[in-house]
């Protein structure tokens, strides 16, 4: 029998691996700077938690989720998204009295059944940050995709475009989804099933259709922007004026409802390159409500999750031209019985100031050796045979070029030292 990872999961190998935490790292760092701090939850919760969150005709919850009984007959999930918990770790925690607005991070892997594909998968990554307490200023709308676009641009990602959106609020919005239902019943016919079905589930989820054929009757269709109510229509207007100081450029997309049932007033969305179908890399807005949906105190809430997978996707398509670049620093050569006990210690000398070091576990032929660590991509290859044990002057070889010196310890140390600077 041979196995096989399970379809929709994927194993992150090396070198991409150094990528991901690199990415990872560059979230904490920048969302440090901002005054998030990190929550880590659990990877599965009730199925009610979800259910109520997201909203039960949600895709999400309808037709996604990782769900089962548990041993005792409790029914479980695996998280498809981190907001609900963060909401039901807030109210667990009591944090509605913490002072200020709680900043929170969380990076790791969530659950859904979709179909696979390229930027798609069953399991898959966020770095989800939220903002939760008694303000909805705009200004923590743009502060929120501020720290974003800081993250994006530190990690290297280049021509990502922000779309926003509002979607109103509970005064506004279902006026205008039953004006687009009423709409939408009119041109009926002329939509495929999915889009039929949602006229009466979730009409707001017909704007989000790529289907081609449905395109040219979406754009005939009404725009909240002219259904907003006072304070809605002003928390946008305030919310661009507030990107307009932060030098943020964005285009208004009238469809960008996003597909969790939580969301109200601002919605936003990123697109990167070189992705395909699937070019969402992150996704995110105002949940204002969601934890007093879950029993929890009035609450005004923001955040948005970065697809960890599509980032490094569009990172690596960026530079799928570029030489990689080496870990390994040194290769130590030994030959020699008496090599040996040098060879360790100076393995772990080289290895204490930082370096990272290879030394083979048994003795190999020199040539076997120097060709070895040129595979592994060793920027120098030290040389330790009994001669150099005698003299403790050690050979150092630069692979790049053959150039070779000899050093004691200590000028070793300088010289990779003075390299590295350089
Ligand atoms: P979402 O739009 O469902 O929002 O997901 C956010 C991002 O996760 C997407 O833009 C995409 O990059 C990535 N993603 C989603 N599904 C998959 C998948 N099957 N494979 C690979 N990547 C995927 C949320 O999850 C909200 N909780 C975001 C949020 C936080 N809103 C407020 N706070």
């Amino acid at each position: 029998m041979k196995f096989q990872a399970i379809k929709g999961t994927r194993d992150i190998l090396p070198p991409d691996s150094a990528l991901w935490n690199r990415v990872e790292q560059t979230a904490r760092d920048v969302f440090g700077t901002y005054g998030y701090s990190e929550i880590r939850t659990p990877i599965f919760e009730q199925t009610e938690l979800f259910a109520r969150s997201i909203g039960a005709e949600t895709d999400v919850v309808a037709k996604e989720m990782y769900t089962f009984d548990d041993r005792d007959g409790d029914t479980v999930t695996l998280r498809p998204e981190a907001t609900a918990s963060v909401c039901r770790a807030y109210i667990e925690h009591g944090m509605h009295t913490l002072p200020g607005n709680v900043k929170l991070y969380n990076i790791g892997p969530m659950f859904r059944r979709e179909r696979p594909q390229k930027g798609r998968y069953r399991q898959f990554f966020q770095i989800d940050a939220e903002v939760l307490g008694q303000s909805d200023a705009p200004a923590i709308d743009a502060e929120v995709i501020e720290m974003l676009l800081v993250f994006f641009e530190r990690v290297g990602l280049r021509g990502a475009t922000l779309s926003v959106n509002s979607i109103g609020d509970k005064n506004c919005r279902p006026k205008y989804v039953e004006l687009l239902r009423e709409e939408l019943r009119k041109v009926k016919d002329s939509l495929g099933p999915d889009s039929q079905r949602r006229i009466e589930t979730n009409p707001l989820r017909v704007l989000d259709s790529k289907l081609p054929e449905e395109q040219a009757i979406i754009e005939t269709l009404p725009h909240i922007a002219d259904y907003l109510c006072d304070d809605c229509r002003a928390h946008f207007a305030k919310l661009q004026a507030e990107l307009k100081l932060r030098e943020i450029s964005y285009e208004i997309n009238w469809r960008l409802v996003r597909g969790l049932d939580y969301y109200m007033r601002t919605t936003f969305e990123i697109i990167a390159p070189g992705l395909g179908s699937q070019n969402a890399v992150c996704g995110g807005g105002r949940y204002d409500g969601l934890v007093e949906l879950l029993g929890g105190p009035p609450t005004k809430g923001i955040g948005f999750a970065i697809g960890t997978d599509r980032l490094i996707l569009s990172l690596q398509d960026a530079t799928k031209d570029a030489a990689p670049e080496s870990a390994l620093d040194v290769f130590i050569a030994w030959m020699g019985e008496k090599s040996y006990a040098p060879a360790v210690q100076l393995a772990r000398q080289l290895r204490d100031a930082g370096y990272a070091v290879e030394l083979p576990p048994e003795e190999m032929k020199f040539k076997k050796s120097i060709g070895l660590a040129d595979k592994l991509g060793a920027k120098y290859a030290l040389i330790i045979g009994e001669d150099e044990v005698a003299s403790k002057q050690y050979s150092l070889k630069r692979l790049a070029d053959g150039q070779q010196n000899k050093y004691s310890m200590a000028d070793l140390l300088q010289h990779l030292h003075g390299a590295r600077a350089s």
